[in-house]
């Protein structure tokens, strides 16, 4: 992991992205738009529907055996062939946030396989998690995933388990932004 780096996620108008659904599996959407770009820094100047920011950080939960078994298999973000995406914000509840690390890590990784689920979708998921709970932002995660177009149904599944776990019964909003490119 290298330095926090800010995120900007704008959608509007402009942007390599292009919208193609946003629902609100928990809790209130997000405005419809066009387009979506996501720019590492501070911005601030950009006219767009809405405006996400983030920063990205060190690992919290993730084991030292687990970040290894990422490590050795995870793909980095704007492969060719990754066309398609999915922005997926996430809030959770006072009582995840009044819980101490280690009974967080507890229901992440041991009662909900959130870490082991994920490993299966990789390589062909690349992913990025974004902090924002500490900067005041309406979620607590902008998480952020590519894949090939032939990799979306099993994407589908994926969230699919991850939504059926414990570590979801937390999750106060949730919104997923799915996306293509050219
Ligand atoms: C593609 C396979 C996936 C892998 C390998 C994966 C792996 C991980 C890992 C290792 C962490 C812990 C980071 C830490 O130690 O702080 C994490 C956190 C997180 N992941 Fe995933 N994940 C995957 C998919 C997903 C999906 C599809 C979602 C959303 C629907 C998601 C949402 C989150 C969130 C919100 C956190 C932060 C949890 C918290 O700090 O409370 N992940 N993920």
């Amino acid at each position: 992991m290298a330095t926090p780096l800010p995120v900007t996620i704008t959608a509007g108008a402009e942007g390599p992205w292009r919208i193609t659904g946003i629902t609100a599996p928990v809790g209130a959407s997000l405005l419809p738009a066009a387009r979506l770009v996501v720019e590492d820094g501070a911005r601030l100047a950009r006219d767009g529907a809405w405006r996400l920011r983030g920063i990205t950080s060190n690992l919290r939960y993730t084991a030292e055996a687990e970040r290894a078994a990422l490590a050795g298999v995870q793909q980095g973000l704007g492969r060719a062939g990754a066309t398609r995406a999915a922005l997926i914000p996430i809030r959770k509840s006072e009582a995840w946030w009044d819980m101490a690390q280690d009974a967080r890590r507890d229901i992440i990784e041991e009662q909900s396989r959130h870490i082991a689920i994920g490993l299966e979708y990789l390589p062909a998921v690349a992913r990025r998690l974004i902090h924002c709970r500490d900067l005041g932002e309406p979620f607590d995660f902008l998480t952020w995933f590519e894949f090939a177009p032939e990799d979306e149904a099993r994407f589908d599944a994926l969230l699919g388990r991850l939504r059926a776990t414990v570590e979801w019964r937390y999750v106060t909003r949730e919104v997923e932004v799915r996306l293509a490119r050219d």
